[in-house]
């Protein structure tokens, strides 16, 4: 079976220019099914662009995309897809209820198949809110509103840009919980975010756009790996080759103006070795390094 075949999502050689700027460039990634994608990248970087045609919201201009083996922007492929945009509209004179029996209907796995959004709406802590006019709804409560839709239909792909912005801290951790238990049913989810934790706790895959083009595509325990490492930092009057002498060879040893920085998997081990050597220094820090860094590092190279 071709990957075209078995992926929900397939992206090919995949490009979107807005007239001479091209902020997506030759990305190409399948998504297997039962999994959480996350799309990383500063502003600017081309991840809203790429799923909206993830989502059959605009159509790329060079390349292929299919979702579940057909084109996205497809009525019959858009009843198997949630999709939350970055900046979205609801209609301000409905309720929740009301814009989720409007979904559910339209959804192949909604009220036909006997799915009831109340179930939807309870397990997301939607219900205090749900039955009031969107317009006189708070931003958060809007938000949710809009992530819980996407769910409502139990559609097969859920393309979510930037979900939890704006909301508190426990609503996140209900929408994370929620999105999780749903992939565990089998839905796929791709999503955005610049809230790394939430990434690191969802994704099983991170994807790293910068200036339209994929730099990274990895699972995150690539990520986690490299996250282990730490950094011992101290200021000392010693050359820097008395300090290199003490670090072993896969340690990373960095010297301005008598301040050292050690990136190890073995700090216990360089600072024990630091100790004994003698050599003066004063001010030791050790830090772990955050995803926050990874990711960092790897768009300034
Ligand atoms: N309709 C458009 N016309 C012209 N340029 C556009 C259009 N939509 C997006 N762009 C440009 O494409 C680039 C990528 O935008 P995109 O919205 O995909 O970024 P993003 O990674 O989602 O950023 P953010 O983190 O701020 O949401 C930006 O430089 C943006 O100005
Ligand atoms: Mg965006």
């Amino acid at each position: 079976m071709s990957s075209l075949e078995s992926a929900v999502v397939s992206v090919q050689r995949v490009s979107k220019r807005f007239g001479g700027f091209s902020a997506v460039s030759d990305v190409s990634f399948d998504v297997e099914p039962g999994t959480i994608v996350g799309v990383l990248g500063r502003n600017g970087a081309g991840k809203s662009t790429l799923v909206s045609m993830l989502a059959g919201l605009s159509a790329p201009t060079a390349g292929v995309v299919r979702v579940l083996g057909n084109d996205p922007r497809q009525a019959r492929t858009r009843r198997s897809l949630g999709v939350v945009p970055q900046d979205v509209a609801l209609p301000g004179n409905l309720t929740g209820n009301e814009m989720a029996q409007f979904v559910s209907a339209h959804f192949s796995g909604g009220l036909a198949s006997g799915q009831d959004y109340r179930d939807v709406f309870r397990s997301w802590d939607l219900e205090g809110f749900c039955s009031k006019r969107i317009k006189n709804l708070s931003g958060g409560q809007r938000r949710r509103i809009a992530v819980g839709l996407a769910f409502v239909g139990n559609p097969s792909l859920v393309v979510l840009d930037e979900p939890t912005t704006g909301l508190d801290p426990e609503a996140r951790r209900t929408m994370w919980n929620q999105i999780k238990t749903a992939v565990e049913k089998g839905m796929t989810v791709v999503i955005t975010s610049h809230y790394l934790d939430e990434i690191e706790y969802l994704s099983d895959r991170i994807l790293l756009l910068e200036k339209g083009e994929l730099i990274e595509d990895r699972p995150i325990e690539d990520f986690l790996s490299m996250k282990r490492n730490a950094v011992v930092a101290f200021s000392s009057s010693a050359a820097k080759a008395q300090v290199t002498a003490l670090a072993d060879g896969d340690m990373e040893v960095t010297a301005a103006e008598g301040s050292f920085k050690i990136r190890t998997s073995d700090s216990d081990g360089f600072v024990r070795d630091l100790v004994e050597s003698g050599l003066q220094f004063e001010g030791l820090r050790v830090s772990g390094w955050s995803l926050e860094e990874v990711l960092l590092e790897r768009l300034e190279q």
